[in-house]
């Protein structure tokens, strides 16, 4: 028999109205345009508005129309997984509760937390499910609404986040497309550079954490950049070889959008000219989860069947990854 492959078979992405430009965070913190455009790559980013709308909101948004847009009833998925740092709530998981927006009845869900790697964790850990023959449709809703942990008052992570996500569509396939490769890797040291302070079981949110703004992103932009530049380039190299490909062989590279260097850095290493880079950092910035969604979605058309794509994450955790795929559509 042949094997059971998971392939990607549908996506659809969610960015919210709003643009934050980076005219307007001039008027709110001491930046300008300039030093933005030239540290990061970043020229605007969405935010979601609205009273008691959160990550469930960007994630069924997403779900919804890719349902739609496949011809696909809510009844015929097996599994959800949402991965996100900014849930609705701390429980019940996010997956849940967006599973729920969209009429999905017949399916279990949870989340998943990696941060900027969440796609790739969320994408690999599906991929299993499917690859057991048992699941036959499985969601993965990698979204963020970075705008509820920002502190607007912090010109060094403030300028770097946007809200927005995207879903993609998961089947089993015997033909030689899908996820071929996953290498996945974390580590725990790399949480003094990068987390949210308070608001967890070790220090819960009291009137000194919110007086403190222990509930905001903490990053050590510098070491955080080094470990990303360095990391993400290390992983998307090593994919490559053990699965004896070189960067002429690759289509497209889909690289996290956290920084515009970053992502030229990986490029690099890999040999992919920039013409083969997915980009859209300019438009949305850092969606920590939603940036490699959001990005496929917006390459959607352009993308063949039979595509080699090397999707690459770097994030807090730390947790970094790489995944080969051959696109299947
Ligand atoms: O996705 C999750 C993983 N996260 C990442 O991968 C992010 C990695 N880090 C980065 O992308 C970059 O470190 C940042 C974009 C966060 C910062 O860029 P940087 O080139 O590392 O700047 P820096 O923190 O070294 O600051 C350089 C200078 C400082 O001024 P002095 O000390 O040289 O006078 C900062 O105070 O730039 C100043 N600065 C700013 N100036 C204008 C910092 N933020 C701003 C700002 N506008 N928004």
């Amino acid at each position: 028999m042949s094997k059971i492959r998971a392939a990607i078979t549908g996506i659809q992405g969610y960015v919210p109205d709003y643009i934050l430009t980076n005219k307007e965070l001039e008027t709110m913190v001491d930046t300008n345009n300039e030093w933005i455009l030239s540290r990061t790559g970043i020229k605007e980013r969405r935010i979601l508005k609205g009273e008691n709308l959160g990550t469930s909101y960007i994630g069924a948004k997403a779900v919804e129309k890719l349902l739609k847009k496949k011809g696909i009833s809510p009844d015929e998925i097996d599994l959800l997984i949402c991965t996100t740092v900014t849930p609705d709530m701390q429980f019940p998981a996010t997956a849940n509760i967006i599973s729920d927006m969209v009429g999905i009845k017949n399916a279990f869900s949870f989340d998943l937390m990696a941060a900027c790697s969440g796609f790739l964790y969320g994408l690999t850990t599906a991929s299993k499910y499917i690859e057991t023959g048992n699941y036959k449709k499985v969601l993965v809703v990698s979204a963020d609404k970075m705008s509820s942990i920002v502190d607007y008052t912090d010109r060094s992570t403030c300028i770097i986040f946007g809200d927005g996500g995207g879903a993609v569509l998961l089947e089993p396939t015997t033909e030689e497309v899908g996820i071929m490769d996953s290498i996945l890797k974390a580590d725990g040291a790399g949480k003094v550079h990068l987390h949210m302070k308070a608001g967890g079981s070790v220090k819960p949110s009291s009137h000194e954490t919110i007086n403190a703004k222990e509930h905001f992103i903490y990053q050590e932009g510098q070491p955080v950049f080094k470990f990303a530049v360095t990391n993400m380039a290390n992983v998307a190299e090593e994919i490559l070889k053990k699965n004896n490909i070189k960067g002429d062989d690759i289509n497209w590279l889909v690289p996290h959008q956290a920084n515009k260097r970053i992502i030229d850095a990986t490029a690099r290493r890999i040999n992919v000219p920039l013409e083969r880079v997915m980009v859209n950092i300019e438009k949305y910035g850092n969606t920590t989860n939603g940036t490699i969604p959001l990005c496929l979605w917006e390459w959607e058309s352009k993308l063949k069947k039979g595509d080699n794509l090397i999707l690459a994450a770097f994030g807090g955790g730390f947790t970094w990854g790489a995944i080969y795929l051959k696109w299947a559509y």
